[in-house]
């Protein structure tokens, strides 16, 4: 048999009789207790409580199995863990390989409560972060000491858009440290845009708050790894009491059948309006992963199978704090939020001072307002005129 297509593995994914029992979709199994008619069937869930035996409900349900398998299968890895948020797919992923003494290198563009957790948590543990620019690339080798225990990667970086040179940085880190747990923040790509663990990468963590669920209305954390990493990851997030109800995994498992349809379309909007912008006699710069004008666009060509409806674009201009909210209050079909991933279109604005505050290591090279944008299904047209329109504002 063929190896599946990636439209045809999110439509089958996770779908295994034991799980469906009968129907489409699999059953959502509310759960705390797990009851068990023998000591014999105990001792048998007790002893293959990670090897998805029911067990007690913090280890999950066929709910929970249903998703994790269908998770593992899309990204490529041996097991999946789940978490009630993105932030604390990253918190946990990290801090189930890190001990008092070790060091972690962090993207200095990575999202901003990522390197919050590493300055105000991770400091307090005895655990210290190095942050990198995200396009050092193979460069990545000299900043790993011995006590280096984890390289987290997020590309494209969060606001600013970098393309990360994954391959090089894994090629390069494990050259130093072949044993360095490798990571990334993969929300951008919905895990499957890019399959970080085919590139030996050897943890995929999403906020599936954002396309796996996709309509902006539940939190989800996910964690996707490789056989090396899987036991640790697994039991430390368990004993961190890491879980997310039934019904929010259902969502989970629900989300992944449209979503690469939905990735689709938001690919071919966000790439018709980020064409649209770039030719704006307002815009200086266009930060979308399928443009030319986005830093590591040459490796999203080589290494990404399509874009999402995440980017930025940069203005000429550097706007007064009125300016930026004259601009913002008014649009008819963008709203603010801060996150993204859902069917609508949102914005947000960042001056660059406030950027370089929270870029460590990645200063930024503009000094024109940034505007980000989520572009949803919406009509293009319409989108284009109400962007249209806030440029009129400006004037
Ligand atoms: C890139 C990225 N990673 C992680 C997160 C955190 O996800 P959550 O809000 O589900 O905790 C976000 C949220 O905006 C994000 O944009």
């Amino acid at each position: 048999m063929t190896a599946k297509k990636i439209e045809t593995a999110l439509v089958t994914a996770g779908r295994k009789p034991r799980f469906t029992q009968g129907s489409v979709n699999p059953v959502i199994q509310r759960a705390s207790s797990l009851t068990f008619d023998t000591v014999k069937a105990k001792k048998f869930a007790t002893a293959n409580r990670a090897k998805g035996e029911l067990f007690y409900g913090r280890r999950g349900t066929l709910t929970h199995f249903s998703f994790q398998d269908a998770m593992a299968e899309l990204e490529g890895g041996v097991g999946c863990s789940l978490y009630p948020c993105g932030a604390a797919a990253v918190t946990n992923a990290i801090l189930a390989f890190v001990a008092s003494g070790d060091h972690i290198l962090m993207t200095g563009a990575a999202y901003e409560p990522t390197q919050d957790f590493c300055n105000k948590i991770l400091s307090k543990l005895g655990v210290a972060t190095t942050y990198y620019d995200p396009l050092i690339g193979a460069g990545i080798a000299e900043l790993i000491q011995p006590n280096t225990k984890v390289l987290f990667l997020e590309s494209p970086s969060s606001i600013t858009m970098e393309v990360q040179d994954v391959p090089a940085m894994v090629k390069a880190a494990r050259a130093v440290n072949p044993d360095i747990v490798i990571m990334i923040d993969n929300t951008w790509a919905a895990g499957i845009l890019f399959k970080a663990l085919d590139y030996d990468v050897d943890i995929s963590i999403q906020a599936g708050t954002k396309y796996i669920i996709g309509h902006s209305d539940a939190m989800l954390g996910t964690a996707v790894s490789n056989a090396r990493c899987w036991d640790q990851l697994r039991e430390n997030s368990y004993l961190m009491g890491q879980m997310v109800d039934a019904d929010t995994a259902y969502n989970g498992s629900r989300g992944l059948r449209t979503l690469g349809v939905r990735l689709k379309q938001h690919e071919i909007s966000s790439i018709a309006i980020a064409e649209w912008l770039a030719a704006r006699p307002e815009v200086e710069r266009v930060n979308h992963p399928a443009l030319p004008s986005c830093k590591g666009h040459e490796f999203f060509q080589r290494d990404f199978s399509g874009s999402c409806g995440l980017f930025s674009f940069v203005l000429k201009a550097r706007l007064t704090n009125e300016q930026v909210a004259h601009y913002l209050d008014h649009f008819e079909h963008f709203s603010m939020a801060y996150s993204w991933g859902g069917f609508e279109s949102l914005i947000l604005a960042n001056q660059p001072e406030e950027l370089n505050e929270i870029r460590p290591a990645a200063k930024v090279d503009f000094t024109g307002t940034l505007v980000r944008v989520h572009i949803g299904f919406e009509n293009i047209d319409d989108l284009i005129a109400d962007l249209e329109a806030g440029f009129a504002r400006l004037k």
